[in-house]
């Protein structure tokens, strides 16, 4: 099973970014997490991160016929990009949305998720281990 992993803009700013908020765990440590769920779980997982809204909608189209399954966390695109939202309609490849905070209990303007529309489900504020919990979820309903 091949499981991309889209993270937004900013996500390669962890760490050092709003601590309180998003935790003192770096990039790199997302990217060991990644590694070590591949392993774990017996999957291929690719990452890419972009700060660029662009980029990512080349990224899920590219996915097309190559991946059985995508994790993305558009970060702040998350609450602004349909073209994010129609790229994931696009390539119906089953989705997982991933917030590391808890946009529920934040401004409203991140309670609205365009992409989320597009996902067959959405994990939040769990940390870093939401990503372990979606790689989960798409082998389990694969
Ligand atoms: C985020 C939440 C978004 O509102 C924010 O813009 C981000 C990160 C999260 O992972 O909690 O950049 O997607």
């Amino acid at each position: 099973m091949k499981i991309l992993v889209i993270n937004g803009p900013n996500i390669n700013m962890l760490g050092l970014r709003e601590p309180d908020i998003y935790g003192k765990q770096s990039f790199a440590d997302l990217l060991a997490l990644l590694e070590q769920t591949a392993q774990e779980e017996s999957v291929d997982v690719e990452q890419f991160q972009s700060n660029h809204e662009g980029t990512i909608v080349d990224k899920i189209q590219s996915a097309y016929g190559c991946f059985d399954g995508i994790v993305i966390n558009p970060a702040a695109y998350t609450h602004t990009s349909v073209a994010i939202l129609d790229a994931l309609k696009a390539v119906a490849i089953p989705a997982v949305e991933v917030h590391i905070s808890d946009v529920d209990s934040r401004e409203s303007f991140r309670q609205i998720s365009y992409a989320g529309l597009a996902c067959v489900k959405t994990i939040k504020g769990q940390g870093l281990e939401g990503y372990r919990q979606a790689i989960q979820y798409l082998k389990q309903i694969r």
